[in-house]
Order: C-alpha cells, then structure tokens, then sequence
C-alpha cells in the first residue's frame, strides 16, 4: 500500500496533513474518552472532512442526534470552543459532525446491509473507544462489548482496504504478568491459549467455551441470581486464563480478535493506564464521572474508607486524558499514512515518570489535610483519619476480624428494636467490596513501557509534540494531584453529577 511522508517538514504538521479532509468514524463519544478525542479534533483538526459518531439511542433520545445535542454537545467538554467561538462551532457541528443510529455490537452496526457497505465506503478510519469498563460486568455482557462487537468493526474494515482501525485496549490486557510490560502482544499468565504463527492468540474456541458456560448458567438460574453467577463465571474464567477481572479478560480477548480479522491492514491498538482527568487541554482537571481511582478518593473524603489494601512501593499507573487523546490522534495520523502494519503503543507514566502508591496517597492527604475547605464537592468536613495502605493479607486479617464483632453488635441492635444499621458496619462494607473491585490496582507488580509511543512523538517532529503532547514526563505529580485533579473532581465530575442528578430528579412536562 502507498506509504505517504508522514512528517511533511518542520513547517507543518504531519497530523494535519495526514488528516486533512479524512472522515474518521468514532464510537464511544457519549464516553469520558471519547469526548476528550471529539474536542480536540473538532478544536485542533479545523479541515477533517467529517466526524461520524456511531451512538446508540436510549429511552430518553432514541436518535444519534438527539442524544448528541442533549449528551455529547451541551457537554463542558466544549466550553473552550463554544467560549472562543461559539457561532464557528455550532456550524462544525452542522456541517462536519454527523450522527448515525446504531449499536457497535449487532451485526452491521444495526444499520441495512447497503448503509453499512456506504459507510465503509466513505470512512478513511475508525476509532472505537466504545467499551464497558466495569470490571465485575456480567460475562455475556463483556463478551459482547469488548470481545465480540469487534467482529463488527473488522467488517467494516474488511470492506474497504484503506480503513485505518485504532482501537482502544487497555495496559491492564497485560493481567497478572508482573515486570516490564512492553507495547507488545500480552501472553495469558494463567491457562494456556494457542498462540498462532501471527503472534497473536487464538481465541475462537476459548470463546465459545465461555459462551457454552454463559447458556448453562443461563439455564439454572433466572433474576438477579442470573445477574450475581455471570458476574462470578466472568470473574472465575478471567483469573483462571491471569486476570484480574472480567473487564481485562475481555480487552484481552478482543485486541486477539481484531489482530487475526484484520491481519495484513491498518490496525493500531491503543493502551491507555489508568486514564484520570486532563492535564491541560481543554481545561486543566476536565473530567467526566468518578472514575477507577476516583471512588477511593471519594469514599476517604467521605469518611468512608481509611484502610486499603496496597503496595506503597508499587508503581500506580495514571496517565492524564488529554495524552490519552493526543496519542489516539498521533497513531490515527501515522496509521493513514503508513498503512498495510499492525501496532501497538502504549499511553502511560510508569516507566517514563513513575509515581509510586504511597507518593500517590501522600500528596493527596497532604491537600486533604491543608486545603479541604477549598474542594467542597469532595469533602464536607476536615477528614480526621488517615488513608493506610496495608498488604493484602494484614487488610484481610484486620478487616475480617473487625466485621463478625461489628455485624454481631447490629444484631444486637436490631433485636433491642434499634433499627439503625452501624456506620462503621456500612463503611467496613463499602471498603470491602472498593477493595474486592480494585484491590488488584492498587498493589501493582508491573511496569507500562511507552518506548514506541514515545519514538512514534518523535517521529512526527516538533510542530506535533507542541500541538499533540503524550509524555508522562511533563506531568508534575504534586501540581497535578494536589491542585488539578482534586480540583477536576470538585468542579467537573462532582458538581456535574450533581446537577445532572438535579436535572434527573426534576419532573418532566407531560406532552401537550
Ligand atoms: N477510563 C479508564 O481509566 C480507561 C483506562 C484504560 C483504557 N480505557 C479504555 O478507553 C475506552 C473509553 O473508556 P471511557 O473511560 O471513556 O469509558 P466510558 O466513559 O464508560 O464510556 C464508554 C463508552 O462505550 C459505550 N458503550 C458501552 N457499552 C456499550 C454497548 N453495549 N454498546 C455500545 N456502546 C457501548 C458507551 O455508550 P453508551 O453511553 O451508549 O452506554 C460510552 O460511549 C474504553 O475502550 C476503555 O476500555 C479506559
């Protein structure tokens, strides 16, 4: 396949060269992620010819656009541009944002046979950011999502030879591997899978095994029974493969899946770490929704989590949403222009700026302790405990021994007529089932390396590092944690969800 310059000269920008008049087709937009991507296409690629989002409707807006305009758009994603420019933007939004109706996971999208072959057509590349990214998801549903919607997208690929597909994985693929972890096909460290001659794995009869499990237990059980086993088969079946949890397991399964479909053609995997709110753009802190991390820092500001099962010396990996988003851009470009290769980069801090737990944890008591007053979607008082990171064992240890007594005295209570339950029987229950989630995150025995992202950087010459940054390296862990992401959480994922729950709670007007 024709291989175009990718860095034109120092002059101009090979990503907005490469990019020039391209349609690109995204998933994922009504996302954290996807909006971060959205905006600063819209913002930083003024001459892409189209944005074609694929978002399914809900009960609310059944139609792509309509949800658009009232989910995607109204979003403070794009205060900068509506404030640079609001009449310029609303007319991008007319004229090169385009909405389709359709679900990633049904066969052609859920559109007629004809729409999905046009579109293939029209499409120069595809990113899918679409994904469930609960950990414990139902194992049919993970399946269907991260796993078998891919089939979908290699499809449509198939149908038009100069398709670039970026999808977006995960570093976490690389499950309970410890060590350096390079952007590189992962090995399962649990059970054995072929491995096919291509390097990646073979996972078609792996994955009708699960679906064979997912119709027995479909079969036994019904309700939130059903619900509760195909979340424990999810589980069972990602650890005994090496993973943690069923979300990984089927990032995993899914990057397999699209490096056999598209073998040969344009395919470039994108792994982000732990993705938290933005270091600049477009706003220092924007972030959307209380993410991984987030609803630990959220359960200690409320009192409600002060022991935590961790790793102090462990390398945790967070990787800022604006690199995350700029990386996505960087191997979109690079990806158009030298097609035909399969690649794999990695977004992360870990081996170029490495943050350990307990610095992590240090620097937020420290803001927690001098500054509270300052986040008051977060804290609602001076918190009095510290926040004690502990090896998995002692946590058991203490945190079990502590709930038979606790859950006794409840007992207790609630035969003397008392029918309040205890406070910290009810924290004791919320660490718990915080730590059975993301205890694995917070113990890490591995190390993202980013080397080929950080080479692809370079590559693209100095006009795109300035317009496109993805180095961990110029993150200043305090300044970031202290004041941005604390700050990012009390403003944006905080006072949101707030509104949006005010919103929610008002009463709709009957139709006239
Ligand atoms: N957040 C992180 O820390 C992190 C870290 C590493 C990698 N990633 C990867 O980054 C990508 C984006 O993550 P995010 O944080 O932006 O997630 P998010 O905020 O939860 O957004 C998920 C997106 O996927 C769509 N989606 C979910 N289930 C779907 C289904 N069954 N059918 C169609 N669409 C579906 C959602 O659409 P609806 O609104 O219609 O549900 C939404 O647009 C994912 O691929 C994820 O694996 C995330």
């Amino acid at each position: 396949m024709a291989k175009q310059q990718l860095q034109p000269g120092t002059s101009e920008s090979g990503v907005l060269q490469q990019l020039r008049g391209k349609h690109v087709l995204i998933t994922g937009t009504t996302g954290f992620l996807g909006k971060v991507v959205l905006e600063k296409l819209i913002r930083t690629v003024p001459d892409i010819g189209g944005i074609h989002l694929l978002i399914r409707g809900n009960k609310r807006y059944p139609g792509a656009r309509e949800r658009f305009d009232n989910e995607i758009a109204s979003s403070s994603v794009f205060n900068r541009l509506r404030q640079d420019d609001n009449e310029a933007f609303e007319n991008f939004l007319e004229e090169r944002v385009h909405c389709i109706t359709g679900e990633v996971t049904e066969p052609h999208f859920g559109l007629t046979p004809e729409r999905f072959r046009s579109l293939a057509g029209q499409m120069d590349a595809f990113i899918n950011s679409a994904a469930s990214v609960n950990f414990r998801e139902e194992l049919d549903k993970a399946l269907k999502i991260n796993t078998l919607c891919l089939e979908n997208v290699a499809a449509l690929a198939k149908l038009n030879s100069t398709m670039a597909v970026i999808q977006v994985s995960t570093c976490y693929v690389n499950g309970k591997n410890s060590g350096q972890v390079t952007e590189s096909v992962i090995k399962p460290a649990g059970e054995a899978i072929p491995r096919s001659t291509d390097g990646y794995y073979e996972i078609d009869e792996l994955v009708h095994l699960l679906q064979d499990k997912v119709a027995d237990v479909r079969s036994r059980y019904s309700g939130k029974m059903l619900e509760k086993k195909l979340v424990d088969l999810g589980i069972r079946e990602a650890n005994l493969y090496g993973w943690s949890d069923t979300y990984t397991f089927t990032k995993w399964l899914g990057e397999q899946l699209l490096m056999k479909a598209l073998s040969g053609r344009s395919l470039t995997i994108v792994r982000p770490a732990i993705i938290e709110s933005a270091l600049e753009e477009p706003s220092p802190g924007w972030i959307e929704g209380v993410k991984v991390a987030d609803a630990i820092i959220l359960a200690y500001a409320r009192g409600k989590v002060s022991l935590f099962p961790g790793k102090r010396s462990g390398i945790i990996d967070v990787i800022p949403v604006d690199l995350v988003a700029n990386s996505i851009i960087l191997s979109l470009a690079e990806t158009i222009a030298e097609p035909g290769q399969r690649r794999i980069y990695q977004c992360c801090s870990g081996s170029s700026n490495p943050i350990s737990l307990g610095e992590f944890i240090d620097h937020l008591m420290a803001e927690a302790k001098s500054s509270y007053a300052d986040y008051d979607q977060l804290f609602y008082r001076k918190p009095t405990k510290p926040f004690i990171a502990v090896n998995r064992k002692l946590f058991d240890v203490v945190v079990g021994g502590m709930r038979l007594p606790l859950s006794i005295a409840g007992k207790a209570l609630r035969l003397a007529g008392q029918n309040r339950e205890l406070k910290v029987l009810k924290n004791l229950d919320t660490t718990r089932s915080l730590a059975t989630i993301f205890g694995f995150y917070t113990a890490p025995d591995y190390t993202f390396r980013n080397d080929r992202l950080m080479a692809l950087a370079s590559r693209m010459g100095e006009l795109d590092r300035v317009l496109f940054p993805v180095d961990a390296r110029q993150i200043d862990w305090q300044l970031y944690l202290r004041k941005i992401h604390l700050g990012g959480l009390n403003r944006y994922a905080l006072n949101e969800r707030k509104l949006y729950s005010l919103r929610a709670a008002q009463p709709r007007k009957k139709a006239a």
